[in-house]
């Protein structure tokens, strides 16, 4: 009877040591995704009504087919992505995550997953353990999460909150490190995207965990 309980006890924890991806993680990062998504095609279309530079975005890749309706979906999305974020700060600081996954990052490190990646022999056999480019990027581009929300509400509130707008050296500059972290954000989900079908497994776990 006892040897049957440990056996059940080494099932569930076998079962346990298969999730790669917690349900939290996968559910917060699809939201953002999403969240991501719309706020980039409405902030595209806000963008077209009054160019930085000499270049509009094709109203084929743009959301909210005019600028009003834009603010829409931009205001709307801006709240799940807010919300949604925060909820993912908090957890992977309180679960220690952060530190576990993305932690430490060293420069050697990022030099030699870099070359092993560019020479095709970067080993994705245990997915639970990112690579220092991994980490590196991941938390990037955490970070400007942080500041492309931040501006967004300097440029969004200036006169309520023009403490923030100043501390981005005024409206206008906030306004240019909004769309610089726009940049990176898309030049970040051209290889993210385009590594995650290149390991599916990778792909696999962030959907269903394992
Ligand atoms: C539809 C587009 C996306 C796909 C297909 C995708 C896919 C994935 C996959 C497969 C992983 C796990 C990587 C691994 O185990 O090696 C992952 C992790 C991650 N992705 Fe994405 N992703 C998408 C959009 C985004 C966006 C928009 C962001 C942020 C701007 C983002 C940020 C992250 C971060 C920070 C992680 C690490 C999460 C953690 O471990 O806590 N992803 N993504």
């Amino acid at each position: 009877m006892s040897s049957l309980t440990v056996s059940d006890e080494q099932v569930s924890a076998t079962k346990a040591a298969k999730i790669i991806q917690p349900a939290w993680v996968r559910a917060l990062h699809w939201t953002n995704a999403v969240a991501m998504v719309l706020m980039i095609m409405s902030g595209w279309q806000i963008y077209n009504a009054s160019p930085l530079f000499d270049f509009r975005f094709s109203s084929s890749i743009t959301l909210g087919g005019w600028l009003g309706g834009a603010l829409l979906w931009h205001f709307a999305a801006m709240w799940l992505l807010m919300v949604n974020g925060l909820i993912y700060l908090a957890l992977g600081f309180a679960t220690g995550r952060f530190r576990k996954k993305l932690l430490p990052i060293t420069p050697a490190g990022v030099i030699s997953d870099t070359k092993a990646a560019l020479t095709l022999k970067l080993a994705h056999d245990d997915l639970s353990k990112y690579n220092n480019v991994q980490k590196l990027l991941y938390a990037g581009i955490i970070v400007v999460g942080v500041v492309i929300v931040l501006s967004g509400l300097s440029i969004w509130k200036p006169v309520q909150l023009q403490w923030l707008t100043a501390l981005f050296g005024g409206y206008d500059v906030a306004r240019y490190v909004h769309f610089i972290c726009m940049s990176l954000i898309v030049a970040f989900l051209v290889v993210h995207v385009a590594l995650a079908f290149l390991v599916p497994k990778s792909l696999r776990a962030m959907i269903i965990g394992r």
